[in-house]
């Protein structure tokens, strides 16, 4: 872990969190947070080598992980590695859906199915994830007292809080996940006890992300950051633990931008 914990250690004692996206960057920084702070850990994801690399780096840490080879683009893809997780690892208590689809586009250039194919990992994905969680996420699902609802997290973005250059497809998408979470953390936090939430990063640092998008790290553009730094994974890491433990108790519908203050400060002129 790069910094020390500010949470007790047996924070996610006895639970089990799923991650999608869960094997690199900032999803392999949150399942090894939670996976430190006692969770059992289930990561989804599409290429094998990836996900057998960060099951092994998980269990060199003590944690109890699983990884499962899917794409959230297929339906059946999404209730397996609920089931799997469900199987193997007795529970459900946490979905996070980091799973995304990004390039840099000039909408002159993006063709409709470009636009369809980030739609459907972004938002399609994390629709079908929470839909194939809801049954075991519920109050009183397996392994559940009756009065314990699981938690929903999907990372999102701030691209369309304004707009963003070349970034059409995701500016839309990440849109409408953080309608799904309104809308689920409505219905859902009434109905069956699930809190559902979203953190949308900033510039994070050592991501594939932020590798594929280019982004220029460079000291002098940081302080235009209001915080006057990058982010690091730890930062959103931190955040996870917090909404998806007791401690976020009370945050539903809640999209958590966690990037310095960055989409509100404009450059000092
Ligand atoms: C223009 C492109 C393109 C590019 C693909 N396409 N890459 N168009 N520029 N760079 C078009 C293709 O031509 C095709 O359209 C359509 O998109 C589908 O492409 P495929 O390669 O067949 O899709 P697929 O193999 O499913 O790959 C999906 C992908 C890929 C999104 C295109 O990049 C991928 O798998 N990415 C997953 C990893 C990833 O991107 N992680 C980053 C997450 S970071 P046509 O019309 O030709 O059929 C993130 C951060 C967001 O999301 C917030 C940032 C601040």
């Amino acid at each position: 872990m790069a910094t020390k914990s500010f949470f007790a250690a047996d924070l996610f004692e006895g639970k089990v969190a799923l991650l999608t996206g869960g094997g690199s960057g900032i999803g392999l920084e949150m399942s090894t947070y939670f996976g430190r702070h006692g969770a059992k850990i289930a990561i989804m994801g599409r290429r094998k080598e990836v996900l057998d690399d960060a099951v092994k780096l998980l269990a060199s840490q003590g944690i109890k992980a699983i990884g499962f080879q899917g794409d959230v683009r297929n339906k059946d893809d999404c209730t397996r590695a609920v089931e799997t997780t469900v199987d193997e690892l007795g529970r459900l208590d946490i979905l996070v859906n980091g799973a995304a689809g990004n390039f840099l586009c000039a909408a002159e250039d993006l063709s409709p199915n470009a636009f369809k194919t980030v739609m459907d990992i972004d938002t399609l994905g994390t629709y079908q994830m929470c839909y194939a969680a809801l049954h075991y996420l519920k109050r009183g699902g397996k392994g559940k007292q009756p009065h314990e609802g699981g938690v929903i997290l999907s990372i999102s973005a701030t691209l369309h809080y304004t707009a963003s250059w070349y970034q059409i497809h995701v500016s839309a998408a990440k849109a409408a996940v953080d309608s799904i979470t309104r809308s689920l953390a409505l219905e859902w936090g009434t109905d069956f006890g699930i809190r559902v939430n979203g953190i949308a990063p900033g510039p994070i640092r050592d991501t594939p992300g932020m590798d594929k998008l280019s982004v220029d790290f460079d000291e002098k553009i940081a302080k235009n950051i209001p915080l006057g730094r990058y982010g690091d994974k730890h930062d959103i890491a931190n955040c996870a633990l917090f909404i998806c433990s007791e401690a976020g108790g009370y945050i539903n519908g809640a999209t958590v931008p966690v990037d310095g203050g960055q989409w509100v400060s404009k450059v000092r002129m």
